[in-house]
């Protein structure tokens, strides 16, 4: 499966979504996460996320490696976002920080 990880938080770029061939994509307030019982490892997403936030399971960094079951345990409470919109209005503050795990909202 695929796994979106920290760079995601506060920006919430979406452009991810529009390309997924599975909508497996699930939204949160500040977040995103991939539905790993729906992902079919096409690999398209990963180039569209502004941010990179897009990995692999196997290449999840080791820093980052709780995002994978964090993707998984949300994507069953999360809804289902198949359309890009707007990114949070303060995305481009967000997104050059890299310790954003304390803002991630449920
Ligand atoms: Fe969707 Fe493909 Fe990305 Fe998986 S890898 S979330 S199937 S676009
Ligand atoms: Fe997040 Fe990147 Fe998608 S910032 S919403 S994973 S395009």
């Amino acid at each position: 499966t695929f796994v979106v990880t920290e760079a995601c938080i506060r920006c919430k770029y979406t452009d991810c979504v529009d390309v997924c061939p599975v909508d497996a994509f699930r939204e949160g307030p500040n977040f995103l996460v991939i539905d790993p019982d729906e992902c079919i490892d096409c690999a398209v997403c990963v180039p569209e996320c502004p941010v990179s936030a897009i990995y692999a399971e196997e290449d999840v960094p080791a820093d980052q490696q709780d995002y994978t079951p964090l993707n998984a345990d949300l994507a069953r409470v999360w809804k289902p976002i198949t359309r890009t919109k707007e990114a949070l209005p303060d995305a481009e503050a967000w997104r050059e920080v890299t310790d954003k795990r304390a803002e991630l909202e449920r």
